[in-house]
């Protein structure tokens, strides 16, 4: 099967707007392979923290994204287990200190280039569902169904604060508040892959609605599913 018959699916969205967890359930629904590209530039991210790289030091991260082994592993109980050079990171992964770091390390334009035929290598039979920031513009242009999940700021706020209380995070809605906004200006502004729709993208608000409810709104887009 060629690359191109190998049909995507890409969401796009700010964090906290619910991508992942609404990715992973559209790709379980569907029976397709899934891809967060956040984990790998956080795993980038991670792995230069224990190097103890300077983030301001573009050669050493460079580096560091082509040297990292990352693997995804499926749990039966939970979300999937991320393996960073051989280590299960999961945990550290989904921490504030290292979405800080990806997002820094995002901005290298070698860091990308580094990290997208890994990204490619995900389109398998019988097809993929990827999610992150240039999916739909950069990694997957040409795939057949394009979302972007939207969520006012407050909304995306709670829902983060939710998660990370249930962990055990100690974080105040009012500092992951500001955190979101500052990240969403740092993502849409830089240079490289800024957080742009594609233009064949159907958007969607999921503001006040539950997971389920935009799962199926996702699902009747994609051909062959339509209600
Ligand atoms: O989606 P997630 O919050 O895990 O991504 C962490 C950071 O990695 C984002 O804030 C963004 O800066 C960067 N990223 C990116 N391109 C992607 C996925 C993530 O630049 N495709």
């Amino acid at each position: 099967m060629t690359d191109a018959a190998i049909p995507v699916l890409t969401i796009v969205g700010p964090s906290g707007s619910g991508m992942g967890t609404i990715s992973r359930a559209v790709a379980a629904r569907l029976g397709w392979h899934y891809l967060d590209s956040g984990a790998l530039y956080r795993a980038v991210g991670v792995a230069a923290g224990w190097a103890d790289l300077d983030l301001g030091d573009a050669g050493a991260l460079v580096r560091c994204a082509f040297d990292t082994t990352i693997a995804f592993r499926d749990d039966p109980g939970g979300e999937p287990r991320v393996l960073v050079n051989g280590h299960d990171a999961t945990d550290e992964l989904r921490t504030e200190t290292a979405g800080a770091a990806a997002s820094a390390i995002a901005a290298i334009p070698e860091v990308r280039a580094a990290l997208k035929e890994r990204q490619r290598a995900f389109r398998q039979p019988p097809g993929l569902v990827a999610d992150g920031r240039d999916m739909g513009t950069v990694i997957f242009p040409d795939a057949a169904t394009k979302v972007i999940l939207t969520a006012s700021a407050e909304e995306r706020a709670e829902r983060r604060y939710k998660q990370l209380r249930d962990k055990g995070v100690s974080v105040t809605l009012d500092g992951l508040l500001r955190e979101i906004l500052a990240r969403d200006a740092r993502d849409a502004n830089r240079e490289v892959a800024p957080l742009r729709p594609a233009a064949d993208a159907v958007r969607i608000d999921t503001t006040g609605q539950d997971t389920a409810a935009v799962v199926e709104r996702v699902l009747a887009l994609v051909p062959g599913r339509a209600a």
